[in-house]
This record gives C-alpha cells, structure tokens and sequence, in this order.
C-alpha cells in the first residue's frame, strides 16, 4: 500500500482508534470508571499518597513500609537543582508563561546530562525520579521569582506536596491544604493516551531522550483543549461570580450562538461523569467552607445551565480550580500543577514505550494534485 495512493475510512483525531497495548491505567468511558495498575482511583485518593501511587504507577505494585519510606528519601534528595538553572531562570523575561519556563528549564536539564542518550531501563527510571523530584522545585522557584521573592529551598523533612508547598508560598501548608493537594496531584498523575501522553510517546517511540519526549508532552499540554483549558477556566468562573444566578444561562446560551467552546466541558473518552469530579468537588467544598468561597457552587450552576443547551459533561479542569483558587494558586500556574501530578504517567508511559518500543508512525490521503508539470521559472 502506497502512502496518498488509496481510499480509506479516516479517524479524524484518532477517535477511538486504539493504537498500543499498555498496562498503566484504564479508563471506562461509559460507566465513568478509572484505575490505575488496577486499583480504583477512589481508593488511591482515600488511601495512598501521591508517593505511593507514583511507585504503584511506575513499579505496578503498592510499595511496603519499607519500600516507600526508601523510595520517598530518594526522592527528597534530588529535589535540588542545578544552580546553573537557577542563574538561567533569572534571566528569562518575567512576563513569560510559567508552562513555557519549565518546558525550557526541562530542556536545559538536558543539556546538563551527559547520559542524555542512554534509555536503558535502569537509567530512564533515574532520570524519571530526577524529573518527579525537580520539577516543583522548578515551577516554585519560578513562582518566587517573578515575584521579586526570595528562593526557598527544598527542605527534606517534607513530604513531595507539602515541600512543593512551602517552596511555592513560604510557608508551610496547613494539613487540608496538604491533604486537599496530594489528593489533587493523584488524581492528575495518569490518564491513558491523553494528547501530551501519546506525544511523549511518538516521541519516546522514536528512541529521542525522555527531556525531549516530557517537553513535548508539556508543550502539548498548554494547548486550550488538553491542560491549557484550566487557566481558562478561572477566566470563565470570575466572570460568573459577576453574574445573578438567572443570567448564568443567558452566558452560557451565548456562547453555545457563538460557537464558542465552554472551558471545562467535553472529553473524548468520558460519555458520563469523570470519576475525578466527585472528588475534586468533594475537596474543593471542603477547601471553599475553609475559605469562605463558592467556587464550587459556580461550577455546580455553570454545569447546570451546559448541560440544559447540550449533553456535555464536566471535566476535570472544571473542579481542579476550585481547589487551586482557594490554595491561592494563580491560574496562570494551573498547568503546571497538572504537569506535577502528570510526569508519572508521562514517564511511566515512555518506560513502556522504550520496552516495547515500536515507531509510531501513522499515515494521512494525499487530497492534493499529483504529477505536476514543472514550470520555467519565467512562466511562474
Ligand atoms: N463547549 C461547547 N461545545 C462543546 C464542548 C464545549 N466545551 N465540547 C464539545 N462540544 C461540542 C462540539 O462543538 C461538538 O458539537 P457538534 O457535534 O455540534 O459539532 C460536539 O460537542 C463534539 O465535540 P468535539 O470537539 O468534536 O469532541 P472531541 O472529542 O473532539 O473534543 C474536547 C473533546 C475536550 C477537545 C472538547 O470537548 C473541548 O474542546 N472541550 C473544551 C476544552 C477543555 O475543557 N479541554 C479539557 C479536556 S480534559
């Protein structure tokens, strides 16, 4: 078969086409289901902590005692980053997207590896915990500053969350802040062949380094429809807080006449409720009662008038900012959040791929003209 030579039937999007074997996570789609290694997301939120579920995700097994106590020292100690990062970070314009500095930061990571090129498993498992253990470091640096604040460096006494915490704020986070947040990053840690997670993998897929398969993970998460869509969101829920209750429909009738897409609706796996909204919106009341908000309110109304104008669903970067707003994350750093929680699935996932690696390489119909007759250059 020739490829633009034939006649197929075209999975616009690769809607649902199923394209790998993978043991990772499973999403249930019609009964709003998901697992990750096997076991339900609901009691990974109710039980383990983000340490644990990256070992399960990685090692596809809960951790004992031991195993995690080792596991999470580990990564204590590779919090640190390179002080030639650091220095570089000060120099980048302040204005800059914060998801564009750590794609950047991650790239320059790579340029300080001299095992850049070596994908065996041992050394990509390193670089995997490396990449979990800096890259909170890296976004709260950022954070301090473009805000003319002094660095707060990573304390080893501190869980992942609660370090991530007090690097981020100066100060460290109250237990439901902790809690409210751990539980926040297990719930983003893993979600099958999401568009960021399928790039690390065409890109993993290729036998490139895993710098460049996260930082084209990342670059496809800031996009609107995949991560992008939570800064979004806050956008939309400010501008509700604004409205009476009655003129929520008439703002959401006039983006439905406009074509316009409402942020937080719609998922190309989910036809019913995301399991990961129970528990956002469960963590995100506890976090409005603390602080006297009603983002989830906001989101229980705006959900309402969608789901009168079409059959949408919410999804998860809908109740991921109330939770955020009320820890007093800025939106414009949403996306990294998610990228905290979602480097061990991304990284889980070019495990996979480099084991079982095969290039990822789909094909498209030509529609174009063919045979052409070059033209003199006088006649063009
Ligand atoms: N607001 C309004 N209409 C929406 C919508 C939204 N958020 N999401 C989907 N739709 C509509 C589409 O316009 C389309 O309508 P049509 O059949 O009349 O043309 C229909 O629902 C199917 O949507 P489509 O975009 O083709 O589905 P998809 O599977 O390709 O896309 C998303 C999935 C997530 C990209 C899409 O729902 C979206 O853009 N959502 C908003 C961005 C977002 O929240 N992203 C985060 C995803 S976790």
């Amino acid at each position: 078969m020739k490829e633009g030579d034939f006649k197929t039937n075209i999975a616009f999007g690769l809607k649902d086409i199923v394209v790998l074997k993978s043991s990772i996570s499973r999403i249930d789609g019609e009964s709003g289901k998901l697992e990750y290694q096997g076991y339900n997301i609901k009691d990974l939120v109710n039980y383990s902590t983000f340490e644990e579920v990256a070992f399960l995700l990685w090692h596809g097994y809960l951790p004992s005692k031991k195993e995690l106590n080792n596991f999470s020292q580990d990564l204590a100690e590779r919090r640190k980053i390179p002080l030639k990062i650091v220095e570089f970070l000060y120099t980048l314009p302040k204005i800059t997207h914060p998801t564009v500095i750590l794609r950047t930061a991650i790239s320059y990571l790579a340029c300080l590896d001299p095992k850049l090129k070596i994908i065996e498993e041992k050394e990509i498992f390193e670089k995997s915990k490396n990449l979990l253990a800096k890259i909170p470091t890296m976004v709260a640096f950022w954070q301090r500053i473009r805000e003319g604040k002094s660095l707060i460096y990573p304390v080893p006494e501190l869980n992942h969350t609660e370090n991530f915490f007090y690097m981020f704020f100066g100060r460290k986070p109250r237990k439901i802040e902790a809690k409210a947040l751990d539980k926040t990053l297990i719930v983003h840690a893993e979600h099958g062949l999401a568009a960021s997670t399928f790039a690390a993998r065409i890109t993993a897929s290729t036998l490139s380094d895993i710098y460049a398969a996260i930082v084209a993970a990342i670059g496809v998460l800031f996009g609107p429809l995949h991560g992008g869509a939570s800064q979004a969101v806050m956008k939309s829920l400010m501008e509700i807080k604004m409205l009476k209750k009655r003129e929520i429909q008439k703002w959401v009738d006039k983006k439905f006449e406009k074509k316009e897409k409402i942020m937080g609706f719609g998922h190309r796996v989910y036809k019913t409720f995301d399991p990961r909204i129970k528990i956002l919106r469960e963590i995100g009341k506890k976090l409005d009662k603390l602080k006297n908000n009603n983002w989830v309110f906001i989101c229980d109304q705006l959900t309402k008038a969608v789901q009168k104008r079409k059959n949408l669903f919410p999804n998860i970067d809908l109740y991921s900012a109330p939770v955020y707003a009320n820890l007093g994350i800025p939106d414009d750093m949403f996306i990294n959040i998610f990228a905290i929680g979602r480097i061990v699935g991304w990284t889980a996932h070019i495990m996979e791929q480099y084991k079982n690696n095969k290039l990822i390489r789909p094909l498209h119909e030509y529609i174009g003209k063919t045979n052409k007759k070059y033209p003199k250059k006088r006649k063009r």
